[in-house]
């Protein structure tokens, strides 16, 4: 931790970041035209890379409407085979570095038909299907608690704001549960009928890890998932990462706008 705190402290000039966002599969154009001080993860000790295709592994401090940001363009996934320990690690180091919020996205599948693929959802709660609590080891006491209570993981102040801007954009913004399995497969028809009995709206492969994290360290989450598809066996259609990255693309620019006035707001 003090290898990567020293290192990143030196390269951006002792900035610290308020708010860290996290951009999701095919959400990663958001921080491209930004200026700001950038840094590959491959360069940062001890942080992984994503392997996965949409995801451009680099950390981007920036500001945004007056705010100073860290943004994560691409993130380290459990089904990539990384220890939960190093998926929820540049979380840790946000906590060190002074950030108080954690904006989290990511791309995810519909239980149901209420909502329709493109649409963006604002994360009410989550299940954790994943089978791993990040939590699980030695705790930090300097960090977090050893028993951190869950009550509030998506804070209620930062989805009025999400409402607010959405609806100042004429968005519509859903809202619903999100359950992070730990992939890489994606769900049986029977899985998904499980879930959605469970009250799932959306399920996916990340997400939840950083979040629990993030609350543990005392910082305010929000979560917005692109639902880019129906999942296995609410629609016929096969499930391909293609289809996902296609249309989270698609929302972009939605996406981007909702974001940024969130920020200004948050
Ligand atoms: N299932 C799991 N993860 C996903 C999906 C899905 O349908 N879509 C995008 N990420």
């Amino acid at each position: 931790m003090q290898d990567t705190l020293d290192f990143i402290k030196k390269k951006t000039n002792n900035f610290v970041p308020e708010i860290a966002l996290i951009l999701g599969s095919g959400l990663g154009d958001f921080a491209k035209n930004l200026d700001g001080v950038r840094l590959k993860y491959a360069d940062i000790p001890n942080f992984g890379t994503s392997s996965v295709k949409g995801h451009s592994n680099q950390l981007l401090f920036t500001n945004l409407a007056g705010k100073n940001v860290v943004i994560m363009q691409g993130r380290f996934h459990f089904y990539e085979g990384y220890p939960v320990d190093q998926v929820v690690f540049p979380i840790k180091v946000f906590a060190r570095l002074g950030v108080k919020k954690l904006v989290v996205t990511n791309a995810a599948g519909l239980t149901h038909k209420d909502y329709a693929p493109g649409t963006l959802m604002l994360i009410t709660d989550h299940i954790n299907q994943t089978g791993v609590d990040p939590l699980r080891g030695k705790n930090d006491d300097t960090l977090g608690p050893r028993f951190p209570d869950m009550s509030e993981v998506y804070k209620k102040y930062l989805m009025e704001i999400a409402k607010k801007s959405a609806k100042n954009l004429g968005i519509n913004l859903a809202e619903g549960i999100y359950c992070a399995r730990s992939g890489p497969c994606y769900e049986t028809p029977a899985e998904i009928r499980m879930l959605r009995l469970a009250g799932v709206d959306a399920v996916g492969m990340s997400t939840v890890p950083e979040a629990v994290v993030a609350n543990y360290c005392g910082m305010d989450v929000l979560g917005i998932s692109c639902l880019t598809n129906y999942a296995s066996g609410v629609s016929l259609t096969k499930l391909s990462h293609q289809e996902v990255i296609d249309v989270a693309k698609k929302v972009q620019q939605k996406f981007e706008a909702l974001i940024l006035d969130i920020i200004e707001h948050i």
